[in-house]
């Protein structure tokens, strides 16, 4: 079964043709990131705007990359929420008119639904049940998911995300005004844990609390305030932030992981992309019965391929008229 994707949740334009839920044909990202750097974060009409730009021109290439005409699609599958209203009314209406012309059936997708599915890419899937860590800049939540449609809130940020998290500490530490987590997280491989010069201890929010829940908007204002002393290299905080950010998320995840008994662990969304987060879940996994699943950092950060991929496990039938963008979807809806 040929599934088209279209993601437009956001700040990037994307489609993707993905077969039986799990072979990339091909994929298309364009993003308008670099116009939201000069402005210091997304401003949603200007993401709008660039996703009108971009949108037929990502479906169009998408197809000719993939050498493949409407004839061959059997269904398309297109991001409803959560997200920016403008852009996803851009993708859900594209995927609607296509829809109709081509008398396909089109699947809607919740984007943190789809995030998940970057882990059934390829032919490793995880066995389920599954604890899953989706990690992004708009969510932090642990899920249980029993089967296919089958998912469960275990708990999430009450606050800031862990990316929004890592955003805003990268500005304050001037590693870059907008989406600077990757670069936070390079700074600090600048620092090896044994030969390190450490700041003070940074806390690890509610990682002692039985609840499945996290809080990453106090840990920013500690950072401000070791900033503000001037004595530590940007290096060392930055090392020492994301050992906070890491210790809480690893070790939830664990938690959950062990006293729900899952088959396998899933990391998905932008900050999956960390390698210290990666490595970390590696060697804690290590030898405890589970199987780890973390996508390639570009099947992590948005893109078409994984809401391809989730309507086809997830293939709800709906009349076009129902499907509409939800900017403030959640993951059990
Ligand atoms: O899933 P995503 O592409 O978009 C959302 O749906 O939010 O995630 C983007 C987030 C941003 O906050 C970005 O800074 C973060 O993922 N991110 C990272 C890394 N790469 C991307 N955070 C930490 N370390 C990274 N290597
Ligand atoms: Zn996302």
């Amino acid at each position: 079964m040929l599934i088209l994707g279209i993601e437009t949740s956001c700040d990037e334009t994307a489609a993707a043709l993905v077969e039986d839920g799990i072979y990339e044909i091909s994929s298309v990202v364009a993003s308008s990131q670099e116009l939201h750097k000069k402005t210091g974060g997304v401003v949603p009409e200007v993401a709008a705007r660039k996703q009108v730009e971009f949108m037929v021109p990502a479906i169009a290439e998408t197809l000719k990359k993939a050498r493949v005409s409407a004839a061959d699609i059997d269904a398309l599958a297109v991001t409803v929420g959560p997200g920016l209203i403008g852009s996803l009314f851009v993708g859900v209406e594209a995927a609607k008119a296509l829809a109709m012309a081509w008398d396909k059936p089109l699947i809607p997708v919740n984007h943190l639904v789809g995030h998940i599915y970057a882990a059934f890419i390829g032919s490793d899937a995880p066995a389920l049940p599954a604890v899953v860590l989706i990690v992004s800049g708009g969510h932090t939540d642990l899920v249980l998911m029993r089967g296919h449609g089958a998912l469960e809130y275990l708990g999430g940020t009450v606050d800031d995300a862990a990316g929004e998290a890592f955003d805003k500490t990268a500005r304050l530490l001037g590693l870059g005004a907008y989406l600077g987590g990757a670069a936070l997280s390079r700074k600090a491989q600048e620092v090896f844990p044994a030969n390190s010069s450490r700041c003070p201890r940074l806390p690890r929010p509610m990682l002692d609390q039985a609840t499945f829940d996290f809080s990453f908007s106090g840990l920013k204002t500690a950072v401000k305030r070791l900033v503000e002393t001037g004595r530590y290299p940007v290096a060392v905080v930055a090392r020492e932030f994301e050992d906070a950010v890491v210790d809480v998320l690893a070790a939830k995840t664990m938690r959950a992981a062990k006293g729900l008994g899952v088959k396998s662990v899933i990391v998905g969304g932008g900050v999956a992309a960390n390698s210290h987060l990666r490595n970390r879940l590696r060697a804690e996994v290590g030898t405890q019965g589970f199987t780890l699943h973390i996508p390639p950092p570009r099947l992590c950060t948005d893109n078409a391929v994984v809401i391809a991929s989730a309507a086809y496990f997830n293939q709800t039938q709906k009349k076009l008229s129902e499907i509409q963008p939800n900017p403030s979807l959640v993951i059990a809806d």
